[in-house]
């Protein structure tokens, strides 16, 4: 058995910088044509400058390949009129992340008051840039499994209503909230799906001892939930579109007294959304989920090329290589039933 699909694009990205860069970079542009790359690194990305010399970095891994890598800026005070003024003359420059300070890795620099959004938010809206939110309420009286499920009535529900032409999406949706809030608003709100909260659940992640690679934020959440998300992503609707969040962080970090954060899923993930979509039998919208749904929300080109993924089964390594650091990847050591013959580009 074998599927092509146009080759698809991967909407939430984590490259990180430094040593791992030319590994995370190879692993995502073999499989992706574009992917928005986060501004979570440290410090983080908050200028033009800073972003144009981390495209260059990527670049430069990659550069006998098409891979574009569409960059974004981490939200904050700094993001004026004249700052969005230079950035939308950049035609890889899509968006600005927004991070609850305290909610996930490196969002330290993120925004305290969740309140103070909306100045920035009017700025985005005039200048037609698209807001990426992390959407967990960071106030320490929300109980962590709560986050999502808060910040969406009380943060999410009040911006979109202020700002009807702002085009948000709501990163990593873990709850069934989150899909039936996104499906319920207007065309400019939309989300990504990643294959970690389509395949784990709670359970998972803690109810046979506590499995560390299994950990990310937003946390995952119950089977009803994941069953959600399943319905939302294999239902082929354009809202909601393929986002790896694929963040990989050193096996010392993970399995440690207070773990990061994360998980690496870029070289196992489109096969992993494939296991899922033949699961739920809905394969057939697996290409407007990977490939379709976020360049039309992005206004971008469809791809013109494509991938041809083959039933055949393999191992996930257990360990993996990035750089100086060794990192486990998502499924390390399980089998996985699809494999991407062409396609894997060289890079
Ligand atoms: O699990 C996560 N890891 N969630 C995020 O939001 C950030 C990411 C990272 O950068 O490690
Ligand atoms: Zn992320």
């Amino acid at each position: 058995v074998s599927l092509t699909i146009i080759r698809p694009d991967d909407w939430h990205c984590h490259l990180r910088f430094g040593a791992v860069l030319a590994d995370t970079v190879r692993a995502t542009a073999g499989i992706f044509n574009r992917a928005i790359i986060m501004p979570n690194l440290y410090p983080p990305i908050y200028t033009i400058a800073e972003a144009i010399k981390y495209r260059s970095a990527i670049q430069e891994v990659c550069a006998s390949s098409e891979f574009n890598p569409l960059m974004t800026l981490y939200f904050n005070t700094g993001i004026t009129r004249s700052l969005l003024q230079e950035a939308v003359q950049y035609p890889w420059f899509k968006a600005v992340k927004l991070y609850p300070a305290g909610v996930t890795t490196n969002s330290e620099h993120g925004v305290k008051n969740l309140k103070d959004i909306f100045y920035v938010c009017e700025l985005l809206q005039e200048f037609k840039v698209r807001l990426l939110v992390h959407g967990e309420s960071n106030e320490n009286s929300v109980d962590v499994f709560e986050r999502e499920a808060h910040f969406i009535e009380h943060y999410l529900q009040p911006l979109t209503q202020n700002f009807p032409d702002l085009k948000i999406v709501l990163e990593h949706i873990t709850t069934r909230q989150a899909v039936s809030f996104v499906k319920n608003s207007s065309d400019n709100i939309a989300a990504t799906i990643t294959p970690h909260h389509l395949l784990y659940n709670r359970n998972d992640l803690l109810g046979h001892g506590l499995r560390p690679h299994l950990y990310c934020a937003p946390v995952l959440k119950t089977e009803l939930d994941r069953a959600a998300l399943v319905k939302a992503a294999t239902s082929g609707d354009a809202k909601f579109f393929l986002g790896t969040d694929s963040a990989p962080h050193a096996i010392s970090k993970k399995e440690s007294s207070c773990g990061c954060a994360g998980i690496y899923n870029s070289p196992v993930a489109i096969e992993a959304y494939a296991q899922v979509f033949e699961l739920a039998g809905e394969l057939h919208n697996l290409e407007r989920f990977a490939s379709i749904n976020g360049a039309k929300f992005y206004d971008m080109p469809i791809n013109t090329d494509t991938i041809t993924l083959v039933q055949e089964e393999w191992v996930v390594p257990e360990v993996m290589r990035l750089g100086d650091s060794e990192v486990r990847p998502m499924l390390a050591g399980e089998k996985i039933r699809w494999q991407v013959v062409k396609g894997r580009r060289y890079v």
